[in-house]
């Protein structure tokens, strides 16, 4: 019994010797959110307004005091890039942001991105930047379904949770995320799949990357895609983009907004057609007359899932034609916009698709 006794009160004292040392806090990551708008700065006339609020009202300095917890997690600093509803968002907001990550990402201290954003076009700036963003430093986009004065706002733990992910060494290489109800999206495959509820944003069938929980990410996947660092595409003195416009498949559609869009400039087209991405009749004599321009036309499909085959629903290597895999229409017009600033040949367009 001593014996026993006799180390019980050894191993105490152990513990006690470890408990008195100081423990040093890791250093806290530094992390700069560069902030757009939409309704995680958005203000409504009362609690309870969680539909036509204002969005893209408070300033990013704003944001950042009203979720105190951020200090404790990271050293954080907030620029203003734009100030719109994410409806709003342009090439030329695109090329600024974009620009201003890969400045701020160069600097040696600065360990993570946060961009805040609004949720209509989120998906379409995260996969703009997962094709320029030349950093393997983790860029999360941020948004809410909740404006920052309803009830339950959703903002300020999706910002607390970016800040966290951006600062994670975990999440080095993932490609730009999109975070937001405690979840991860890649840029590739994440969409709005409800006009309203916060679980909005899913990748429907290749799931999310992982969660947010307990202060820390939790990835079960990664992307198969080349993505930022290993992305062959450099905006760095880029000061537009080729314009490129997209065609809604339907029944008894014609051609009349293809060819309205060919003659405002479009150097690029993507159908977003019904099924496998199928050309009616009635659109093959606009999609020829499209390539006798020099126009290229790339087809995907407003189903949202699946790979839009080559040579499917079209001969494709007889008109000259690019399939877009399983890029959403709106995801690819951007590679189309960014391909179509290194090369009109639609070989190496096609390759462009297989590849990102
Ligand atoms: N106007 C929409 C936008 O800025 C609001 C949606 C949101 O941000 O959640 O994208």
């Amino acid at each position: 019994m001593k014996l026993k006794l006799k180390m019980l009160i050894a191993s105490t004292a152990v513990m006690g010797a470890f408990a008195a040392q100081p423990v040093l806090a890791d250093a806290k990551p530094h992390v700069v959110i560069l902030a757009t708008g939409g309704t995680i700065a958005g203000t409504g006339a009362t609690s309870t307004t969680t539909v036509g609020y204002t969005a893209a009202k408070l300033g990013v300095d704003q944001m950042i005091a009203s979720v105190p917890e951020l200090a404790k997690v990271a050293d954080v600093r907030g620029e203003q890039v734009a100030q719109i509803a994410s409806e709003s968002m342009t090439n030329e907001v695109w090329l600024k942001l974009a620009k201003r990550v890969n400045e701020v990402l160069a600097q040696k201290d600065v360990d993570g991105v946060v961009i805040t954003h609004g949720t209509d076009t989120i998906e379409e700036t995260a996969y703009f930047l997962n094709l320029v963003v030349k950093s393997k430093k983790p860029v999360v986009v941020v948004g809410a379904m909740r404006p920052a004065t309803a009830i339950s706002a959703d903002g300020p733990i999706n910002l607390y949770n970016a800040v966290l992910l951006a600062g994670s060494k975990d999440a080095m290489g993932k490609g730009v995320m999109v975070a937001l109800n405690d979840q991860i999206n890649a840029a590739r495959e994440v969409t709005k799949t409800n006009t309203s509820t916060a679980d909005t944003f899913k990748s429907p069938e290749m799931g999310v990357l992982g969660y947010m929980q307990d202060n820390k990410p939790h990835f079960y996947r990664m992307s198969t895609r080349k993505n930022t660092a290993d992305s062959e595409f450099d905006i760095s003195k880029l000061n537009s983009l080729p314009r490129v416009d997209i065609v809604y498949g339907y029944a008894n559609m014609d051609r009349v907004a293809m060819d309205a869009d060919i003659a405002a400039g479009a150097q690029g087209i993507v159908q977003a057609g019904v099924g496998d991405g199928s050309v009616a009749a009635q659109m093959m004599p606009a999609f020829r007359d499209a390539r006798k321009k020099g126009v290229i036309v790339v087809r995907s499909s407003r189903v949202g899932n699946g790979i839009v085959a080559r040579n499917g629903e079209a001969n494709d290597d007889k008109e000259d034609l690019v399939v877009s895999d399983t890029l959403t229409a709106q995801k690819a017009r951007i590679l189309l916009m960014l391909g179509l600033t290194k090369t009109h040949d639609t070989k190496e367009l096609q390759r462009m698709f297989y590849t990102y």
